[in-house]
C-alpha cells in the first residue's frame, strides 16, 4: 500500500560538471525524501581541453530520475505528488546539436575547456570602441570561461555545424537549454529556451536589457537564430514528454550558482554564499542593482523567480578548481580511492606541514583571470607524504575562498560577518574548520547539502500555475545550521595566506 504523503512534491535535476543528481522535496517543510546520482565522464583530449558527452549528460538525468522514483516507491510515496520539476546545471557549457536528428554535432566544451585562448587573444584585439564593451553589456571579463568564445572555436572549426547553420538545423544551448529541449519532446516539438540566469554565462547577454545583445552578436559573428528564447528563472517551459514523470511540467531553471542562492534563501542584498562542487563559487545578492567589480569579481543575474517578477544581481566570484583536485588525487594521482577518503588522509597529518598546493588546471579565475597559470605543488621535503598533499589540497580550496572574499569585502566596503556553505565537499568537516580558520569569521552550513537542487525546486514549486512553493522562511523548517568557528589566532593564518600568496605567483609564471 502506498504511504499517504499530503504534500505535493518537487522534483530537481541538478546537472553538475562532475554528476547528475535527481532529488525530490517535499514541498512544505524542503526535506528531502530520495535521490540518485550518476558520475559523469569527462575527457581531456588534448592539453587544456575539457569535453563531455551531451548524450551521457541526457542519459544520466533519464537514469536519475528513473532510479529515484523507484526508491520512493520503494518507500511507499506515491510519485504522482511529484508536481513540478526544476532544472539546475553547470553553466556556460556549451552544447550545439541538430533539431531535426536531434544528435549532438559535437563534444560538449566544457566551461573548464581552454582550448579558446588564442580565440579570447585574436577578440580582444578587435574590441570595438573602449576596453569596457564586452564588460559593460554582460558583466563579464572576455575569457575562455563563458560560451561565446567556445561557440566561435565550433563555428570556425567543426565543418559540421557550419553546414547545420548553413542548413538552418543548428540550434546552441548551455546544458540547461539542451536538457529542457529533450526532455520536452526533443524533436517531437521540444521547448528550446534558456533562463536568465544561464543567458547571462553566454557573454551574448545584455544584463541590462535581458535579451541577446546584437552588438554582442555581431562581435563574435554569432547568427542570432541558433540561439535560445530567453525565459525567466520561475514559470512553465513545457512537460515531460515521456518516463515515470510524463506529463509534469518543467517550470523551474537556473544556473547551479544561482540556485544555490536561491536554495540558501539569499534574497536580502548582502546576503552571500560560496558552493564548493567541481570549482568553488561565491555569489552576493547585490539586490535589483548591476554592481560592477574593482576587484576581479563577475557581475551576473542572481535570478528572475517569475516573467513578471523583477531580475535581482549578484557579484560573483569563481574558482575553477575546488572539487575537482579532489577528483584528480583520485584518477591521475590514485593516492585516495574515493573522493571522502581525503578526510581521513588529512586528518592523519592536521597540517601540510609548509607544503602548498595551487590547483590553476585551468588557468587561474578569479581574482586573477589568468588563463596561461598552471598548477604546481611547492614546499616538498623527503618528510611529506600523500596525507600532506591532501592536506594542502583542502587547503588550497580554502585560500581560494579568502582571495575571492578579500575581493568581494573590498567591492562591497561592508566585511562579511560569516559565510553560508553548500555543496557536496561540505561534508568534509576538516574542510570546513579549515575554512573558519582561514576566513577567521564563522562558516554555516545546512543540514541538507543540496541547497543548489533545493533552490531549483523551490523556483519550479512557486512558478505560476504550479503554485507549490511559497518561498517563505518555515518552508525550509526540515534544513537546519551548524556552525564552525574559527580556531586558530589571525597571526598564523596570516602568514599561512601569505605564503599561499607567493605559490599563486610561481603558478602564473609558470611556462606551458
Ligand atoms: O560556472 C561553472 C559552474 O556552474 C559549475 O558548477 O557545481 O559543476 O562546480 P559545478
Amino acid at each position: 500500500a502506498k504511504k499517504a504523503v499530503l504534500e505535493p512534491l518537487v522534483g530537481a535535476v541538478d546537472q553538475g560538471t562532475s554528476s547528475t543528481r535527481f532529488l525530490v522535496f517535499n514541498s512544505k517543510t524542503a526535506e528531502l525524501l530520495s535521490h540518485h546520482q550518476v558520475e559523469i565522464k569527462q575527457e581531456f583530449p588534448r592539453e587544456g581541453w575539457v569535453e563531455q558527452d551531451p548524450k551521457e549528460i541526457l542519459q544520466s538525468v533519464y537514469e536519475c530520475i528513473e532510479k529515484t522514483c523507484e526508491k520512493l516507491g520503494q518507500l511507499g510515496i506515491d510519485i504522482s505528488n511529484i508536481k513540478a520539476i526544476g532544472v539546475c546545471n553547470q553553466r556556460e557549457t556549451t552544447v550545439v546539436w541538430d533539431k531535426l536528428t536531434g544528435e549532438p554535432l559535437y563534444s560538449a566544451v566544457v566551461w573548464l575547456d581552454l582550448r579558446t585562448q588564442s580565440t579570447v587573444e585574436n577578440l580582444s584585439q578587435r574590441i570595438p570602441g573602449n576596453n569596457n564593451f564586452v564588460k559593460s553589456k554582460t558583466g563579464l571579463p572576455l575569457s575562455t570561461y563563458f560560451s561565446a568564445v567556445k561557440l566561435r572555436w565550433l563555428l570556425d572549426n567543426v565543418r559540421k555545424i557550419q553546414k547545420a547553420v548553413e542548413e538552418n538545423r543548428a540550434l546552441f544551448g548551455t546544458v540547461d537549454s539542451w536538457l529542457i529541449w529533450n526532455l520536452t519532446g526533443g524533436v517531437r516539438g521540444g521547448v528550446h529556451c534558456t533562463d536568465v540566469t544561464n543567458a547571462s554565462r553566454t557573454m551574448l547577454f545584455n544584463i541590462h536589457s535581458l535579451k541577446w545583445d546584437e552588438d554582442l552578436c555581431e562581435f563574435f559573428e554569432i547568427p542570432m537564430e541558433i540561439l535560445p528564447s530567453i525565459r525567466s528563472s520561475s514559470e512553465i517551459y513545457g512537460l515531460m514528454k515521456t518516463g515515470a514523470l510524463e506529463g509534469v511540467p518543467i517550470s523551474g531553471c537556473l544556473g547551479d550558482q544561482s540556485a544555490a542562492l536561491v536554495g540558501q534563501m539569499c534574497f536580502q542584498n548582502g546576503q552571500t554564499k560560496n558552493t564548493y562542487g567541481t570549482g568553488c563559487f561565491l555569489l552576493c545578492n547585490t539586490g535589483r542593482k548591476c554592481v560592477f567589480s574593482e576587484h576581479g569579481l563577475l557581475t551576473t543575474v542572481a535570478y528572475k523567480l517569475g516573467r513578471d517578477k523583477p531580475v535581482y544581481y549578484a557579484l560573483e566570484g569563481s574558482v575553477a578548481i575546488a572539487g575537482a583536485v579532489v577528483r584528480w588525487l583520485r584518477d591521475n594521482l590514485g593516492i585516495i580511492k574515493t573522493s571522502e577518503e581525503i578526510e581521513k588522509l588529512a586528518k592523519e597529518v592536521g597540517t601540510s606541514y609548509g607544503c602548498y598546493f595551487v590547483p590553476a588546471f585551468s588557468g587561474l579565475y578569479a581574482p586573477y583571470w589568468e588563463p596561461s597559470a598552471r598548477g604546481i605543488i611547492c614546499g616538498l621535503t623527503q618528510f611529506t607524504n600523500k596525507c600532506h598533499i591532501a592536506f594542502a589540497a583542502l587547503e588550497a580550496v580554502c585560500f581560494q575562498t579568502r582571495e575571492i572574499l578579500d575581493a568581494m569585502n573590498r567591492d562591497c566596503g561592508i566585511p562579511l560577518s560569516h559565510l553560508q556553505v553548500d555543496g557536496g565537499m561540505t561534508r568534509n568537516k576538516i574542510l570546513m574548520q579549515l575554512q573558519a580558520d582561514i576566513l577567521y569569521i564563522p562558516v554555516l552550513k545546512p543540514s541538507m547539502s543540496e541547497t543548489t537542487a533545493l533552490g531549483a525546486a523551490m523556483a519550479a514549486g512557486a512558478a505560476e500555475g504550479v503554485g507549490v512553493w511559497s518561498l517563505e522562511p518555515e518552508d525550509l523548517s526540515a534544513v537546519t545550521m551548524e556552525r564552525f568557528e574559527p580556531q586558530i589566532n589571525a597571526e598564523e593564518c596570516e602568514i599561512r595566506y601569505s605564503t599561499w600568496k607567493k605559490a599563486v605567483m610561481k603558478s602564473m609564471g609558470c611556462v606551458t
